[in-house]
């Protein structure tokens, strides 16, 4: 390398330096690039450009860098933590964890990386391990409510559901979201009333689970409540429809089914990057973003169909949303939508998969309070779960 070469990376990477100091990540990201462009390859320019980026939160650019310069600087732990960070917002958990492993190892011992680390234990289903990652954490740090919420998140989900009651307790002393963390105690004890799910966490669920959502829930889990619901319409209802709504049409699995029988077809979900999803598809001619209670307050059309496909068991209680159905559909009009079944007296019911069943004799009263009438109710398969089939309930509903 030339020496003039050589001077002019050393400025790079001496102003990259002080601007990463003076907090000035965008122009440190600039001055480290530009210090790679006159010593491509330089361990220390790519490490100090990958932590930049890490910084800057644009993670998926700072792998490479990373990753290179840890190849020789194998004991820089900033670097490793650096990696660590990324991977497991990009949701890489094993590579995330070999990293957090190695910078803990170096000397990082920060809190944030032994969260990251339980984290992913807990993602790569190493439970036994994450559970021994949180409590030696939470013995560390007592006051970590995140990590109480997500060990009460691990004991729930493999049905420990007293450990987990506990956990959501210790968390909420610490200070965890209320509305959150209370939902999560109530869907464990089955005491206390939540009728609905906080609106945050049903919109986050679904926007993380979007680009993924058609492979694990069809093909994984085999969910059909979209075809059993559109193949159950009753014989008596129209071949073709005026005004169709897909409420929570998540990525638009109906909108396929539907489309021939309908005139006008419009899809409302809470999850943006679900809707971005049916989007794509090009089948809808009216797409909303919004939580359907308030999208159906003020009603711009009337349908005569509505569809609802395995949507109800994350709105909880149903009775405003079927007031607001009742006042935007035509008379004589359906609404055909899937529950998973409660016990026989019960209301909405939050149970501890997060999930709420709906009884039939539930159904029943509400459809008689809002102006419909029952024309016909299914029981079929939904999805599976651990290879056994769950029976939901189809109800067809007529508009009075
Ligand atoms: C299991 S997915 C079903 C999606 C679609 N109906 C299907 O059959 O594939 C449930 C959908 O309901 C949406 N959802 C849940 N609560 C909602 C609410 N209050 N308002 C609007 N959409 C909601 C979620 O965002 C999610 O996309």
């Amino acid at each position: 390398m030339q020496a003039e070469t050589i001077e002019r990376a050393r400025q790079a990477f001496a102003a990259g330096v002080a601007l990463f100091e003076q907090g000035n990540l965008q122009a440190a990201e600039s001055a480290f690039s530009e210090a790679l462009h006159w010593a491509p390859g330089r361990p220390s320019v790519l490490l100090n450009l990958g932590v930049t980026r890490v910084h800057l939160q644009r993670y998926a650019q700072a792998l490479e860098p990373l990753r290179q310069a840890l190849r020789t600087e194998t004991q820089a732990a900033d670097g490793w933590a650096a990696l660590g960070v990324a991977c497991s917002e990009l949701g890489q958990w094993a590579e995330a964890l070999t990293a957090l492993e190695q910078a803990i190892a170096w000397g990082r011992g920060h809190a944030d990386l032994a969260l990251r680390r339980a984290r992913c234990l807990s993602r790569l289903g190493r439970w036994v391990d994450a559970i021994d990652a949180y409590r030696e954490l939470l013995e560390r740090d007592v006051a970590q409510a995140p990590a109480w919420v997500e060990l009460g998140e691990l004991y729930r989900e493999t049905g420990a559901h007293d450990q987990a009651a506990i956990c959501y307790r210790e968390a909420l002393a610490q200070g965890a979201d209320p509305a959150l963390t209370g939902y999560l105690l109530a869907a464990v004890t089955r005491v206390g009333s939540v009728p609905r799910p906080p609106q945050m966490y049903v919109q986050n669920l679904f926007d993380q689970y979007a680009a993924d959502f058609d492979a694990h829930l069809v093909d994984t889990l085999g969910y059909q409540g979209h075809r059993v619901l559109v193949d159950g319409l009753p014989a008596e209802a129209p071949q073709r429809f005026e005004r169709v709504l897909d409420l929570g049409c998540g990525t638009g699995l109906c909108a396929p089914l539907v489309r021939d029988r309908a005139a006008h077809l419009t899809g409302i979900d809470l999850s943006a990057e679900m809707v971005a999803r049916a989007r794509e598809r090009g089948l809808y001619d009216a797409l909303i973003v919004g939580d359907l209670h308030q999208v159906l307050e003020q009603p711009l059309q009337r349908f005569d169909l509505v569809l609802a496909a395995d949507v109800f068991i994350y709105v909880g209680e149903l009775d405003v949303a079927f007031a607001r159905l009742a006042a935007c559909m035509v008379p004589g009009g359906w609404l055909a939508f899937s529950v998973e079944p409660g016990a026989a007296g019960s209301a909405a019911e939050l149970q501890p998969s997060l999930r709420y069943t709906h009884a039939p004799d539930y159904i029943d009263a509400l459809a008689a309070a809002h102006g419909f009438t029952g024309r016909r109710r299914l029981v079929a398969p939904i999805r599976h779960d651990q290879q056994r089939p769950v029976l939901a309930h189809y109800h067809y509903l007529q508009r009075c």
